[in-house]
């Protein structure tokens, strides 16, 4: 066989990727694995700067993460899919449903924050003082699983990946909030060190993924379709 023959019939391949890149990597490496089934696979999902921390350490054959920009001289960084940040709010939140929220609207609301060490917190907090304010954290917590539970729960509104909303079905209890500046429009990156050869494994894998993409496209403009459907229903 053609695996068989590249040397692809055995081996590891270990990724590192963002919280966010964790709803759809299973998916990626589900398909992968049928195409390569011999191949042992570990997966880490983690925050940025421990994904960063990992990418110096060299613990893991490929990243996918946003592109670091201060490591530029040191890492190989391929565009990949696209990685929105949206504004979530409980379905029966007094915002959800109305249109072009200004930021400053936001300030006063209850904030769900990631714990420090998140891309997503940096995203927000920098969102926010670009517009001069600061949002009223009511809560850190480190999960976006946890997260969308506490806004369901009525303990405030925060800003999530969409990739964290693709297996939300339509008429559920999540409304994402029209708000100035938002979606925050953010792309991941296939990332490895120049430091290392990538194994052949890593470079099909790498390869698999790019081919991939338009997949995970797909789940987002499905995801996103599901909840116009929601807000517009509110109105
Ligand atoms: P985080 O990264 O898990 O560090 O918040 C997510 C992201 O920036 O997409």
């Amino acid at each position: 066989k053609l695996a068989d023959l590249k040397g692809l019939k055995r081996g590891r391949l270990r990724l590192g990727v963002l919280t966010t890149a964790k709803y759809v990597a299973p998916e990626i490496l589900g398909a992968f694995c049928q195409v390569y089934p011999g191949i042992d696979v570990s997966l880490k999902v983690t925050n940025r700067e421990h994904i960063l921390e990992r990418l110096l350490g060299h613990d893991d054959d490929l990243y996918v993460m946003g592109q670091p920009r201060e490591l530029n001289d040191q890492i190989q960084t391929i565009p990949f899919a696209p990685n929105p940040l949206v504004m979530v709010a409980s379905v029966d939140h007094p915002l959800a449903g109305q249109r072009a929220i200004p930021l400053s609207a936001l300030a006063e609301e209850n904030f769900i924050l990631r714990e420090s060490g998140s891309g997503i917190r940096d995203a927000v907090l920098a969102h926010f003082a670009a517009g001069g304010l600061v949002p009223r954290v009511r809560m850190q917590l480190g999960s976006n699983e946890a997260i969308k539970r506490a806004i369901v729960g009525g303990l405030g509104i925060a800003a999530l990946s969409l990739h964290s909303l693709t297996l939300e079905s339509a008429g559920g209890r999540l409304a994402l909030l029209d708000v100035e500046g938002f979606p925050i429009i953010r792309r991941w990156h296939l990332v490895y060190s120049r430091a290392r050869e990538l194994s052949l494994i890593a470079r099909t894998f790498l390869d698999f993924a790019i081919d991939y993409e338009p997949e995970i496209r797909a789940r987002l403009a499905e995801a996103e379709t599901n909840f116009a459907h929601v807000r517009d229903s509110l109105i």
